[in-house]
């Protein structure tokens, strides 16, 4: 062990960002204006994010395609789409604060689709009353991680570490004062001392089977924060998003941007029937048409004024689907077909989608000018997340932030497309900067040896000879947990299967084992990985357990209703010393004013 903490790197920094999707990036900005000294550290090659599978837009009520459309009507729309359990500050912020930071990326140099007199132009999308996201055709995210990606590496006091993974937050005296670290390609080890963290690791869709997110999102942060001390929320939300790829299986779970109903793609099941109308809620109906008959032509099918069905929120489209399938309506492949061929022209379908056209012609051999697609529900986005508050991104753990996908509060119970991108541009500009004057003002609190010693010995412990566990064989079994038991419909006793099965499992994981040595060593990263996963996913099913209705993201079979006083309250996750606890939060009041225009202003 002496030869371990001898090669142990040590570096020292007032902030240190994890993770580098836009809100890591965006966040390392603020925080190098503010004239702090940054560390980003990024699991993947710097640009590679989750951020790009936001293809579709970024929300922001900009009011470029409908000028009534205005921060208010974009507040009340995301927290009906996030069905009241949103942390209303964040969503009032986040709908005052989306249109300029839009405005300055294009200052940046992204370069966004126009309207014909030359404004960002803004798309439809599901839950958003006016076209509202702003977007480069289908690769709007990959436009927005190119822009603040460019801008990082242009500031003087930032250090990137790129292929490198955190694998412990260290604390003293209940504050994070800094982590360690192991580069993926060498397996060397770096201590990094930082009186502020911000945390931006995004989500955990690796721990399902169907997803669209990559390698990277395996709950790190999540896990992370909570070892530390750090309470989580809202974890029971997972999005599964209602468009993934369904065949050929190899690419199960790709994403289908949402850009596609968006420019008029419509939803067909095996009889040519466009369901959807049939899933339309009848009090959505009559609370968003002009008149009663508007309400019942479009209950009926008669699209006339009102919005395509297809842009229900995302929560009510994959469930839709899954009905499909499982009443025997469903597409050859399992899932629903997705028609723009007979909607759009081709040339407009090549402009305004060009990646799904690409990656439907390349990875499965269709036109989607020529044939409708082949879609059903993938594992997608976390509501949940780390607790913050909302001015500062703070957690509750002193000196951690957190940002973007790995933070909590804003989307409630279910996240409206778009607001992902805005909100990492929003909140990873307002935590980079709470977290630099939190450690401009700081004193550096310097990590035990022994502390360090015991976090690298955790690091490596996994190659021992006494291991015997295969990390992919976990792995393959808590997919199976995740989406057999905590996947899109729920109920108690599967829960409770699913949490010890789960409990097993992170048992066994203590078991598993590396095999090689430590430089560009895929099974060795994959134990570390487990162990977030298993965390993240337990706390996942113990929060799905815990909330007895059905709202948004979370679906009980057994408990099929709203519950009043659970839409009052968030689920909080602590680590206690006998393990996981379970509390509930406050109750959440919003303004008066803001709950008026809420549940009273026609939508
Ligand atoms: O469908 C999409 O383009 C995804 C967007 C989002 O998740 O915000």
């Amino acid at each position: 062990m002496g030869d371990l903490m001898d090669d142990i790197q040590e570096k020292k920094y007032d902030v240190l960002v994890i993770g580098a999707g836009a809100a890591g990036m965006r966040a390392a900005i603020a925080a190098s204006d503010e004239g702090a000294s940054v560390c980003l550290v990024s699991k993947s090659l710097l640009g590679k994010a989750h951020t790009v599978m936001a293809e579709g837009g970024a929300a922001a009520a900009l009011g470029n395609a409908d000028e009534r459309d205005n921060w208010k009507v974009h507040f009340r729309d995301t927290i009906k789409g996030g069905k009241h359990l949103n942390n209303w500050k964040m969503a009032k912020i986040h709908a005052e604060q989306a249109p300029e930071r839009i405005l300055e990326l294009e200052r940046w140099g992204a370069v966004f689709d126009r309207t014909k007199d030359g404004k960002i132009n803004q798309r439809n999308f599901g839950g958003h009353r006016y076209p509202r996201l702003a977007h480069v055709g289908d690769r709007t995210g990959l436009e927005i991680i190119r822009t603040v990606q460019d801008k990082v590496i242009h500031q003087d006091n930032i250090d990137i570490f790129m292929e490198c993974t955190v694998a412990t937050i260290i604390t003293e005296d209940n504050q994070a004062v800094g982590a360690l670290a192991y580069y993926r390609n060498n397996g060397e080890i770096v201590a990094i001392h930082a009186k502020a963290i911000v945390v931006a690791t995004g989500g955990i869709g690796k721990a399902y089977r169907v997803t669209s997110n990559s390698w990277e999102y395996t709950g790190d942060g999540h896990s992370l924060a909570y070892l530390a001390g750090a309470d989580l929320q809202d974890m029971e939300f997972i999005q599964f998003h209602p468009t993934g790829m369904v065949w050929p299986p190899s690419v199960k779970g790709t994403l289908v941007t949402e850009g596609v109903r968006g420019e008029g793609g419509v939803l067909l099941n095996n009889k040519g029937e466009r369901f959807m109308f049939n899933y339309i809620p009848e009090a959505f109906a009559a609370e968003t048409a002009k008149d009663e008959k508007e309400a019942n032509d479009w209950l009926k099918g008669k699209e006339g004024a009102m919005r395509p069905p297809e842009l229900l929120t995302r929560d009510v489209v994959a469930k839709a689907i899954m009905k499909e399938v499982k009443e025997g309506r469903g597409s050859p492949h399992g899932g629903a077909f997705l028609d723009i061929a007979n909607r759009q022209d081709a040339d407009y379908i090549k402009k305004k989608l060009p990646s799904m056209y690409h990656q439907f012609k390349e990875l499965g051999d269709l036109d989607i000018t020529e044939e409708p697609m082949e879609v059903g529900p993938t594992t997608h986005y976390m509501m949940g997340g780390i607790t913050v508050d909302a001015e500062t991104g703070a957690s509750s753990l002193k000196g951690m932030y957190a940002a973007g996908e790995a933070a909590a509060g804003l989307h409630g119970a279910n996240r409206l497309g778009g607001n992902s991108l805005s909100d990492l541009l929003v909140f990873g500009n307002i935590s980079g900067r709470a977290a630099a004057n939190f450690a401009l003002n700081t004193e550096e609190i310097s990590f035990s040896k022994s502390k360090l010693k015991k976090a690298a010995n955790e690091i490596i412990d996994c190659f021992s000879d006494t291991k015997t566990e295969n990390p992919y064989h976990l792995h393959r079994e808590l997919q199976d947990i995740m989406e057999m038991h905590a996947g899109i419909v729920r109920e108690e006793e599967s829960l409770n299967e699913g949490i010890e099965k789960l409990k097993d499992l992170s048992r066994r994981v203590q078991n598993a084992k590396a095999t090689g040595d430590r430089s560009y060593n895929p099974s060795w990263h994959l134990c570390l990985d487990m162990k977030n996963m298993i965390i993240t996913s337990l706390a996942v099913a113990e929060a799905a357990k815990e909330r007895r209705e059905s709202r948004g993201g979370h679906t009980r079979l057994d408990y099929p209703e709203y519950d009043k006083e659970l839409g009052t309250l968030n689920i909080i996750i602590r680590k206690g010393p006998d393990g996981l606890n379970i509390v509930k939060s406050d109750k959440k009041i919003m303004p008066d004013e803001l709950q008026d225009f809420v549940m009273r202003e026609a939508v």
